[in-house]
């Protein structure tokens, strides 16, 4: 199965890419944002459509008929996640985003367990949305944050992790994939260090969800999230893995409707399991689109999207590499690469202005700090560029993007002279 036979599945893409044709108003002509955010399948947008057209009601509260089919729906959602990453329904808590839920981890866990003299360990690529509210839990506990640095390839070694991980550490939490590198932490040399000196350890599984299986039991991580928008599914559903064991412990993080279990004037009782932490009428037709995006992408298999985007991923790193003046962030082997990202700088050339001129074209890329900019601090750099294209892109738009930025200086070097007076 090839990207052409999966492109008519995505009806904002779906069009044949002409770079120097009309914009479609939903989107760009040649879409390579898919780190930031990914189109969404038919059946996906059926699955939300669908949900409030044959089954919407409240789950969990209404006791009509209607309302008994949503729970079950929203149950069996839970289920098929459960399924999907390895773990039991009882461990699957719907969020909003993988942002959510780790804010839920640092406020239920980090704020109650943490102390003075304890050590949260962080590699200095995370995403703010795991570094940000670690350092609210190290402000208002006294515990203190430390970094794993990886070496000129992304990558953290199992030396980096013996100098900085010690009987002080209570928590590593990290990126699966860093949404900068492109590569993978290296989860069970994480795990194992965790284990020795009786630490938990968190993952953020926004970068690897659209590009892997997931399993959490066997990975032996104690917490886990990601973002279904980053896998097919849309906006505004996400999923919290926690151990049964850790849950058990843990403080609601929202309260409200549907997590209590007792309620008088003055203090309430709260349910067990997930629903202590899904305050208020959850999103049904997030997870039910959900479901529907995570079984498309095992109707395709992970052995079609991996050597589809591995193939991509090569031929964008070959073709970066020829380019004068790009500096690639990372390893320049694209067997190191765990996902369909490159990020680079261009030393003839400003991030931004790249990035205007794919825009122009019909091209979309990111550019900026990508919500990293301690990386970026620490690389000594103000932005990169980053291209991330998936399955549903064509060998042909990663030319036409290699194209674009190759005749760059070109291009302003014929406007500056055509300016000339
Ligand atoms: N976290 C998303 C990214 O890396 C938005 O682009």
């Amino acid at each position: 199965m090839m990207a052409n036979d999966l492109r008519s599945d995505f009806p904002a893409i779906s069009t044949p890419a002409q770079a120097d044709g009309p914009l479609k108003p939903s989107a760009p002509n040649i879409y390579l944002d898919n780190a930031a955010t990914t189109h969404k399948p038919r059946v996906v947008l059926d699955a939300e459509s669908g949900f409030y057209r044959d089954f919407n009601a409240n789950p969990y509260r209404s006791q009509h008929k209607a309302g008994i089919r949503a729970t079950k729906l929203y149950n069996a959602c839970r289920d098929m996640i459960a399924t999907f990453i390895g773990a039991d329904s009882d461990e699957v808590i719907f969020t909003r985003n993988a942002t959510e839920g780790l804010n839920l981890l640092a406020y239920s866990w980090g704020l109650n367990e943490l102390g003075k003299d304890d050590r949260i360990v962080l590699p200095i690529y995370e995403h703010h949305s795991n570094l940000v509210p670690w350092q609210m839990v190290a402000k208002k506990t006294g515990a203190e944050l430390v970094f794993l640095y990886p070496d000129d390839d992304g990558l953290i070694t199992d030396e980096e992790i013996k100098r900085v991980v010690t009987d002080k550490t209570k928590l590593i939490s990290c990126a699966h994939i860093s949404n900068v590198y492109g590569c993978s932490s290296p989860v069970s040399s994480l795990v194992a260090a965790a284990r020795s000196v009786g630490a938990r350890v968190f993952l953020d599984c926004a970068q690897s969800v659209a590009h892997m299986p997931l399993d959490f039991r066997a990975m032996d991580v104690d917490a886990a999230v990601f973002s279904g928008h980053k896998a097919y599914a849309p906006m505004g559903i996400g999923v919290l893995y926690i151990k049964r064991k850790l849950m058990s412990n843990l403080e609601p993080f929202m309260y409200g409707g549907e997590m209590i279990d007792q309620v008088s004037k003055l203090t309430s009782t709260f349910q067990d399991g997930p629903q202590r932490f899904e305050a208020g009428t959850p999103n049904v037709a997030g997870a039910f689109s959900l479901v529907s995006a995570l079984d498309y992408l095992m109707q395709i298999g992970w052995g079609t999207i991996q050597a589809s985007e591995h193939a991509l991923t090569k031929q964008l790193m070959d073709g970066l590499k020829r380019i004068k003046g790009v500096q690639i962030i990372g390893s320049t082997d694209a067997e190191k690469r765990a996902c369909c990202l490159v990020s680079f700088t261009n030393d003839l050339l400003n991030t931004e202005d790249i990035a205007y001129e794919l825009d122009a074209a019909g091209i979309a890329v990111r550019a900026g700090t990508h919500c990293a900019q301690v990386l970026h601090n620490y690389l000594k750099l103000t932005a990169s560029l980053r291209i991330s294209p998936c399955f549903y892109n064509t060998s042909e738009e990663i030319d036409r993007c290699l194209q674009v930025i190759e005749e760059m200086p070109q291009r302003i070097n014929r406007r500056l002279i055509s300016s000339l007076p």
